[in-house]
């Protein structure tokens, strides 16, 4: 396979939309809560390995990820709420050919994608079973092309299978209900991420498992002030999932994660 039948099977499993930008705050900053007015999105690391993706399917923006090519799985997706949609799910998943450095010296397909985890990599039949677990779920999406968008391996990572439809599950559903009933007519954030887990083997001798999955909303009237909020973290197997206050969450995140301070909401929805 030569370099040209590559690009052109790369944009094929692309879709060719999403973009990878230096500061998603600034090129898709509606998915990131301003409360007082301060747009700020949760704790970026530093290092060259964490890539912030601007993520779409066709012409707008549908959510924001930042995602970690070294352990191929995304730390957290950023997206709105706009209340239950049912859209048609269609699993078909693609990839982000911009995370990769295509360069003349890739000729096969399976040393060309580096950088990020690829369908083949969920297909282990290894115990447990592990679903590519979205972090914007399809549950959430706010249309049709929002849903599809959410289909990216850059928006998922492995889950758990029975945590996945189990408690998490129940987690979505209850968040959508939550902000349904408390931030009528706000403007809903959501925040959802994973914590890599380096005690288990790589998925594939490739993917990191996560730890655990974790999930924050924060609701914003009119002027900006934070009505409610609230966090969610429960570790990757099916068990129930801890409902806390967002701080109470970014105090775990700061200790799972280990690198300093780390912030879903800028420090303003509590
Ligand atoms: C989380 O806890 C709050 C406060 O107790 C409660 O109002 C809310 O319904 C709970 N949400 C879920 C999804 O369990």
């Amino acid at each position: 396979m030569n370099l040209f039948t590559l690009v052109l099977l790369l944009l094929a499993l692309s879709g060719c939309s999403s973009e990878v930008v230096p500061d998603f705050t600034q090129k898709c900053p509606e998915f990131f809560a301003d409360p007082k007015g301060d747009r700020s999105s949760p704790t970026v690391f530093p290092g060259n390995d964490y890539k912030q993706i601007c993520q779409k399917r066709e012409d707008t923006y549908e959510y924001a990820t930042l995602y970690d090519t070294a352990n191929r799985i995304p730390v957290y997706s950023a997206y709105k709420f706009e209340g239950l949609q049912s859209c048609i799910r269609i699993d078909k998943w693609f990839i982000e050919p911009q995370l990769e450095d295509l360069g003349p010296q890739m000729i096969s397909e399976s040393n060309m994608i580096q950088k990020q985890a690829v369908n083949q990599d969920y297909e282990k039949k290894s115990r447990p079973l592990y679903d590519k677990g979205h972090l914007a779920p399809v549950y959430h999406a706010r249309s049709k092309s929002c849903a599809d968008a959410t289909f990216t391996l850059t928006n998922a990572a492995p889950q758990d299978r029975s945590f996945n439809r189990g408690q998490w599950r129940k987690t979505e559903e209850g968040v959508a209900e939550d902000v349904k009933q408390k931030c009528k007519g706000n403007c809903v954030y959501i925040v959802t991420g994973v914590v890599p887990d380096y005690n288990k083997p790589l998925l594939n001798n490739k993917v990191r498992i996560p730890s655990h999955f974790w999930t924050a909303y924060c609701c914003l009237d009119n002027n900006l002030g934070v009505t409610d909020s609230r966090g969610f973290i429960g570790s990757n197997i099916n068990v129930e999932v801890d409902n806390i206050t967002v701080s109470e969450l970014e105090g775990k995140l700061t200790t799972l994660y280990g690198k300093g301070t780390f912030q879903v909401f800028g420090g303003y929805c509590h």
